[in-house]
């Protein structure tokens, strides 16, 4: 329910702002079907326009890429994932399984686009790294620049630093981070556990904002389906201690009657008036 009030106090300002239209109710979901694990920012330079990007697991095209301008009416402009030729190894994952595109991460940074992802291949069981391939796509979109990163979901961030860091989940049981080039794929190590979650299961799908001196590391936890909650922890050093959000979870539809169940992994971005 306060996703319905985010977005549609959202939706109010935008429609005076960047359109005519005058919304005063909606439908959700805004976006129907099976598109899971949202990640969406918004774009000043491209006439105000919020994207977002999907796990797409094993169907081709993959990735697919959403436009809208209200956050009410939604455009499907584009796969990034559009050539067998990107990622031969996806026609190959055994069916039926979780495999495939996992949790994609949609930024936009000096006039790019930037997509970081898993190809999650669940028949190499255990410890086999490989069956995790980390890769960046940049629009329009690009061959993958593949990168190592032992674990699932990562997540660029550009601090004022001027590095890039790269954020990601490893085994369901923690937060490692690292600088990365995102050009080359170089991930300058070492990777640093920075957070071990709240105590929940597999914390994962993580992001990291910064505001006010604070960095702020949103994350899903809860181990998927109905415990799926959304927790936020924060630090004033990048590299962490991260402490827990009081007022965890801050999204979850676990034990309740809302609509909207297994509600986990989140993104924030601003709107053209500066409102989350
Ligand atoms: C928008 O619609 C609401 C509800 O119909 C109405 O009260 C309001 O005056 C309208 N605002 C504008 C700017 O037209
Ligand atoms: C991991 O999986 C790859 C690909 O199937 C295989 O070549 C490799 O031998 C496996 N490694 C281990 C340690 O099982
Ligand atoms: C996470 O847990 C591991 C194992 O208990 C511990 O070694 C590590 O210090 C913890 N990391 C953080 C950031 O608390």
């Amino acid at each position: 329910m306060k996703v319905t009030t985010v977005l549609a106090a959202a939706a109010t300002l935008l429609s005076s702002t960047s359109s005519a239209q005058n919304v005063s109710t909606y439908n959700n979901p805004v976006i129907s079907g099976f598109h899971p694990d949202p990640s969406c920012t918004f774009v000043p330079e491209l006439d105000n326009t919020f994207f977002c990007t999907f796990s797409s697991f094993l169907t081709f095209p993959g990735l697919p890429i959403y436009a809208s301008r209200d956050l009410i009416n939604w455009k499907l402009i584009s796969n990034a994932l559009h050539n067998p030729d990107q990622l031969p190894a996806l026609a190959f994952l055994p069916r039926g399984a979780t495999s495939g595109i996992y949790a994609p991460t949609l930024r936009y940074r000096d006039g790019k686009f930037y997509i970081l992802t898993t190809l999650a291949n669940q028949a190499l069981y255990g410890e086999n790294y490989t069956r995790w391939d980390n890769f960046i796509l940049t629009s329009g979109w690009s061959e993958p620049v593949h990168f190592d990163f032992p674990g699932i979901d990562p997540s660029p961030f550009w601090d004022d630093d001027g590095k890039t860091y790269m954020t990601g989940s490893i085994d369901g049981k923690a937060i490692w981070q690292a600088e990365i080039d995102l050009e080359t794929g170089e991930v300058f190590g070492p990777l640093v556990d920075i957070w071990n979650g709240t105590g929940l299961p597999s914390p994962e799908a993580p992001h990291v904002y910064k505001k006010d001196g604070w960095y702020y590391l949103l994350t899903a936890e809860g181990g998927i389906r109905e415990r799926h909650r959304s927790n936020f922890a924060r630090s004033t050093n990048l590299f962490g201690p991260y402490e827990g959000d009081p007022a965890n979870p801050v999204l979850s539809g676990y034990l309740s009657h809302d609509y909207f169940q297994a509600v986990g992994h989140s993104d924030i971005s601003t709107d053209a008036l500066g409102q989350y």
